[in-house]
């Protein structure tokens, strides 16, 4: 066969480009924790204190609760995953008695079940398979019919209306047949958001890994698939919105903001633990990689700074640590997420932490002028030391591992290694191209799919609405900025970038691009057979798909 061009750049630069697509960068800011796991715990368990004594203790909220009731609810889980990470109970009461207190106080604002957040369900999940109390369970089941019923159910797309949205549907965008959204409590808001759904997403993955009801998984998965088909950008990175209103042809917000890609991470970490989908792994492989590396909120650092607001972030740490811990990526791409965590670890304790307070400022790469506490960027800050706790790499008090993630061999062995892999990948980038040459012809002989993503035509409809008091009266898209503020899970003051507006169908990530075998897998086998390591049980790249 003639060498094109396209054949050479795989054969010459795409073992290097997968070398290094999961290498921590020269230019990162320490990712190495020095603290012992005991340190890092007491720390966490004091920025937790922290935020527990500015509750408020007879309504358990923060200040105005009616705009930032969300806020509580991330605390909530805090308290259930400190304690899932170390073993154990010592929230198991408080809790119980702060969603009590919780929902007494937003019933008598007129928030039912805890409708709007999806914060309180994914705290009573958690809670509940942390404590095992069945009183969670209820909570959390309550706050999953809230958010069920603003969301976007097939019937919703047959009947082309929606209850609660006085415009008709857009019965397919983006070369799919069905859709799924979320909007507001405005009946003209026509937004479909990521926080939304993506936060449905992961409530309902979390309810399917406790219960094992499939009702929930089958959510998780609509939601996970309408995300897939519609919200992601070429590099596999989660857009903001997308509009659900016929006339819109589809218009989404491409704004990029970590904890789109953060919520869907986690979902996808969770339905990966229950049903062991490789082409799950895969994709979780995908957006990972690249939200670790994007520019979109990151310095060369590597340090998370969100928006113009310059703040850290809940959302992705907690989906790169639910991936983590649920052996939901492979070994490359856990040592990869170590290290990223490793940075925002040092990030946030040794920057945003304000002196030897145990209240943590907004931005993880500034120290803040003043010491105020934020329930926002306190539980930014508590989900970056939770996420650290159980890091391999970081568990002994003397752990300070070499940047570059190679175990100590004889010289020789690490050249006759190099040499391997760099044959193997040429071998495997020669294969990838051959496949998707092969796959190119297969489906140019098969005009009838020229058009239909085959991705998007798998995918079913879906949506979800949250209510925001704050976003009633709001201009439809595009988002203006107290809507997006509205929408955006982090910030409570100041504006946010302009966004951009983009009418069309996203790109859809190129079924070409994907091989049969996933990067990440052949990364973990070639790094089981080069460094003949010892895998911890279920620390084990997937099977070979056949
Ligand atoms: C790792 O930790 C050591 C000791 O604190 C430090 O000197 C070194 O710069 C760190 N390396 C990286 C890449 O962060
Ligand atoms: C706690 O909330 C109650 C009810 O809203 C309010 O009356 C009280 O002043 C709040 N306490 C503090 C310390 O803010
Ligand atoms: C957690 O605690 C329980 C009871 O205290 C104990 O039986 C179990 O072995 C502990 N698990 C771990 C992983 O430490
Ligand atoms: C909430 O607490 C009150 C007072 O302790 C109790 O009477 C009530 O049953 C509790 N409600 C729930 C749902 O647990
Ligand atoms: C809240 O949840 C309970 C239990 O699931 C349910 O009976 C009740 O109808 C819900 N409230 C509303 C307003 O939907
Ligand atoms: C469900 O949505 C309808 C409007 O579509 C509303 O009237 C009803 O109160 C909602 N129920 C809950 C539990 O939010
Ligand atoms: C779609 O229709 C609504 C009114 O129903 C209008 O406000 C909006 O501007 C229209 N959008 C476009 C893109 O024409
Ligand atoms: C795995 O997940 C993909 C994407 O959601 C889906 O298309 C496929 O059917 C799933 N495979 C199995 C065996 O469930
Ligand atoms: C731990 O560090 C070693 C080398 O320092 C590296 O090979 C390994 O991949 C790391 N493991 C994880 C899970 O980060």
């Amino acid at each position: 066969m003639i060498l094109s061009p396209t054949l050479i750049f795989f054969l010459f630069l795409c073992p290097l480009l997968f070398v290094a697509s999961q290498e921590p960068s020269p230019s990162w800011s320490q990712w190495n924790i020095t603290a012992s796991r005991t340190n890092r715990i007491s720390l966490a368990q004091a920025a937790i204190q922290e935020a527990i004594s500015q509750l408020n203790h007879s309504t358990a909220q923060y200040a105005d609760p009616a705009d930032n009731y969300r806020l509580a609810g991330h605390i909530f889980s805090q308290l259930a995953e400190f304690d899932s990470a170390t073993n154990q109970t010592q929230f198991a009461q408080d809790l119980q008695q702060y969603f009590n207190l919780s929902q007494n106080t937003l019933e008598s604002l007129g928030i039912t079940n805890f409708t709007g957040p999806t914060s309180y369900g994914h705290a009573a999940t958690i809670a509940y398979t942390t404590y095992n109390n069945p009183v969670f369970l209820q909570y959390a089941v309550q706050a999953w019919w809230a958010a069920r019923n603003y969301t976007l159910y097939p019937d919703n797309i047959d009947a082309g209306t929606f209850p609660a949205k006085n415009f008709p549907l857009s019965a397919s965008c983006a070369g799919s047949t069905q859709h799924g959204w979320r909007n507001s409590r405005d009946p003209a808001d026509p937004s479909i958001n990521v926080f939304a759904t993506g936060g449905f997403l992961v409530l309902s993955a979390l309810l399917a890994e406790a219960t094992a009801d499939t009702d929930y998984l089958q959510a998780a998965t609509q939601s996970a698939d309408f995300i897939h088909a519609h919200l992601f950008n070429i590099e596999n990175l989660v857009l903001d919105t997308i509009s659900g209103r016929a006339n819109d042809s589809c218009a989404i917000n491409a704004v990029l903001s970590s904890y789109n890609s953060g919520l869907m991470i986690e979902g996808l970490a969770v339905l990966y633990s229950i049903t062991q989908n490789v082409t799950i792994l895969d994709l979780i492989g995908e957006i990972a990689t690249t939200a670790i590396s994007t520019a979109a909120w990151q310095g060369a650092n590597g340090i998370i700074t969100n928006n113009a607001a310059n703040t850290g972030d809940i959302y992705l740490p907690r989906g790169l640590a639910a991936a983590y811990t649920r052996n939901a990526a492979t070994p490359g791409l856990k040592a990869y997420i170590e290290a990223y965590l490793g940075v925002q670890y040092n990030a946030v304790t040794t920057t945003a932490r304000i002196g030897t307070t145990n209240i943590y400022g907004p931005s993880w790469t500034a120290p803040s002028p003043s010491a105020t506490f934020n329930p926002s960027f306190q539980a930014n800050a508590i989900q970056a030391l939770i996420s650290t706790i159980n890091l391999v790499n970081s568990s002994s008090p003397s752990s300070t591992p070499s940047p570059a993630p190679v175990k100590s061999r004889s010289r020789i062995g690490v050249i006759i290694g190099a040499v391997i892999a760099a044959l193997a990948l040429i071998g495997v980038c020669v294969s990838l191209v051959l496949c998707i040459r092969c796959r190119r012809r297969r489906r140019t002989d098969d005009s009838s799919h020229l058009t239909s993503d085959a991705s998007a035509s798998t995918f079913e409809p879906f949506s979800l609405q949250t209510i925001s008091a704050a976003s009633a009266g709001n201009p439809p898209l595009p988002a203006s900025p107290q809507q997006k503020r509205t929408r955006n899970p982090l910030l409570s003051t100041t504006a946010t970038p302009s966004s951009s507006i983009t009418t069309g169908p996203v790109s859809q990530s190129d079924t070409s691009r994907r091989s049969q075998l996933g990067t990440e897998e052949l990364l973990g086998l070639l790094y089981q057979r080069m460094d003949n390591v010892e895998l911890e049980a279920g620390d084990r790249p997937p099977p070979y798909p056949t």
